[in-house]
């Protein structure tokens, strides 16, 4: 259960966000928490959420590991200071920043590299759902982008898959388009892996998760957990669905 909370809140509303949030989700087993501040809060979260199995997440790196490349921060910084997990490619990344798949496959490495878990975004626009070409753009990120994986690599990577259509948009997929989506990869995975390491990998759900809808995302085998964007931002609401 992933919360990415985009470009929101100061290290102060960081840590006013985990006095909220941790004794709700306290007790909790049988799922894996993880949140995605923005870098500046980072340490703080990693501070907040110390020996209570809640794990921190960054929401891109940089592939390389240092050098003078302005503005960028490398997975062995990200790893350094406590975090786990770092989200790749998510859809605002590929649009706002054109990162492409050559970018996915790098940075998913360079993750790996620092011990980091990536959390590896895929997803289709809304035209090109509306012209029938889901598939194929999930074969295309698939081929390009994890696709080059080693097999050890791809067994460590989490998979989100997020239509582009439904995220900040209130419009959740249904759980039969998702369930549809989440096949398709995994199908790919199936073919470029084979059957254990697509069976093993987990696919999580993004775009518009709420409380009032995971129960019924969650229901769905094809299903492994969410990645919750606007809905993790507020410290009751995600964690009634981390309590799904
Ligand atoms: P929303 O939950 O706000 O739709 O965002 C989803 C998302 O982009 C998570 O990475």
């Amino acid at each position: 259960m992933a919360g990415n909370w985009k470009m929101y809140k100061t290290a102060k509303d960081t840590r006013a966000y985990f006095e909220k949030f941790l004794p709700l989700v306290k007790g909790c087993s049988g799922r894996e928490i993880v949140i995605c501040p923005p870098y500046p809060n980072l340490e703080a979260a990693v501070e907040d959420t110390a020996g209570t199995g809640v794990h921190i997440g960054a929401q891109n790196l940089y592939w390389g590991k240092e050098g003078a490349v302005t503005g960028e921060v490398s997975g062995p910084m990200i790893h350094s200071i406590g975090c786990t997990h770092v989200i790749i490619a998510h859809s605002e990344r590929r649009e706002y920043f054109n990162e492409s798949e050559q970018d996915v496959t790098r940075k998913t490495k360079a993750a790996l590299e620092a011990g980091l878990t990536p959390i590896v975004c895929v997803g289709e626009r809304l035209a090109e759902r509306e012209s029938g070409q889901t598939a194929s753009v999930l074969h295309e990120q698939f081929q390009d982008g994890i696709g080059p994986l080693a097999p050890d690599e791809f067994a460590k990577i989490v998979i989100a898959y997020e239509p582009v259509w439904a995220i900040g948009t209130g419009k959740t997929a249904t759980p039969q388009i998702a369930e549809d989506a989440h096949k398709t990869i995994r199908n790919e995975a199936r073919q470029r892996f084979g059957e254990q390491l697509a069976a093993a990998v987990r696919i999580l759900y993004g775009g518009s998760v709420k409380p009032d809808n995971v129960k019924s995302l969650m229901a769905i085998e094809e299903i492994d957990g969410v990645l919750v964007g606007g809905a993790s931002l507020d410290p009751v609401s995600f964690a009634a669905i981390v309590n799904y």
